[in-house]
């Protein structure tokens, strides 16, 4: 059993988002993820954290990262994970969300993990059961787990979040991870810079607590994190951008551009990528400069302490 010291506790049923969470309850989630992390990097065994517990995923859009690892985090902490392939299940029959949701919560789960396309709906989802909800996706609104484990990455490399210089860059418009990551970033102290086409950032992103750049020379000055978002081309409808060769051009980071940062820059990116879209191919697979391979190890801890901070005693 991993000891649960630092901070007093995550007081949630469940977690939706990260806009409105106390910086509290963000570290107490990092810090247990941060113990789950190095459990992982010395052990093999699996622990009983989660023993005779029951976690559901749920997930109604494709997903390689987020499902797998809160597959993989469930049963590293001894919990049945069942996951329901929406494309088997009565939904294709017509079943609505709350008669899902309410069907699935008469099975008494300790745990629900939701990814919908539609915002708002996993908290619809959550209003409807009796156990807590974790949202791994609603629609371009938020992925809470994401920022978490961006933030644990960050913080290994980079030690603190506090002062930090980061860049979002590409499409914002559509981008949960985007959203999730300012509401962190800015409430650990870190100055979170959004850089993009003027058609993929939203108007009045400034009343998130960001600065708004349209050229990356400009807005990667100085910068000491650079999160590359992938262009959301499912959630487009119309053009966003000329061209994906313009787009590489202007928007696209490469070793170049990445001289405009700090010489120590760390490059994120949530994946999955588009190499040759938003980021070229040598500088993702860059071990020294990018973490995109860490993220994703550390998205296994991070969704450990996430569910063992929300699946409650009964
Ligand atoms: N980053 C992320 O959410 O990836 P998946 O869509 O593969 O889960």
């Amino acid at each position: 059993m991993i000891e649960e010291k630092v901070f007093k506790n995550y007081p949630h049923k469940h977690l939706l988002g990260i806009e409105g969470l106390l910086p509290d309850s963000i570290n107490y989630l990092i810090n247990l993820s941060k113990k789950y992390a190095n459990y992982l990097e010395d052990n093999n065994q699996k622990l009983d954290d989660l023993k005779n517990k029951t976690c559901i995923n749920l997930f109604f859009e494709n997903s390689t990262r987020t499902r797998t690892s809160f597959e993989l985090a469930g049963k590293k902490l001894g919990a049945d994970m069942l996951n329901i392939s929406v494309g088997s299940s009565s939904i294709k029959k017509g079943e609505t969300l709350i008669d899902t949701a309410m069907t699935l919560n008469a099975m008494q789960p300790d745990l629900i993990v939701v990814r919908h396309n539609d915002a708002g709906a996993v908290k619809l989802l959550s209003e409807k059961v009796n156990c807590g909800v974790i949202n791994a996706g609603d629609g371009p609104h938020e992925h809470p787990t994401q920022a978490l484990l961006d933030s644990l990455t960050i913080l290994r490399r980079k030690k603190t979040i506090s002062g930090l210089k980061v860049a979002i860059c590409g499409d914002i418009m559509h981008s949960r991870v985007a959203r999730s990551n300012i509401h962190l970033l800015n409430t650990l102290g870190a100055e979170v810079r959004v850089i993009g086409p003027a058609t993929l950032i939203p108007k009045q992103i400034e009343s998130m607590g960001v600065k708004v750049f349209y050229k990356m020379k400009e807005g990667l000055k100085d910068v000491d994190v650079i999160i590359m978002l992938r262009l959301q081309l499912e959630r487009m409808s119309g053009s966003f951008v000329p061209s994906i060769r313009e787009y590489f051009r202007y928007y696209g980071l490469n070793n170049e551009k990445l001289t405009y940062a700090q010489p120590d820059a760390l490059v994120l990116h949530p994946g999955p990528m588009n190499r040759g879209v938003e980021i070229d191919s040598e500088l993702a697979d860059d071990l020294d400069r990018s973490a995109i391979f860490e993220q994703v190890q550390m998205g296994v801890a991070v969704r450990m302490a996430c569910l063992k901070a929300l699946v409650k005693d009964r």
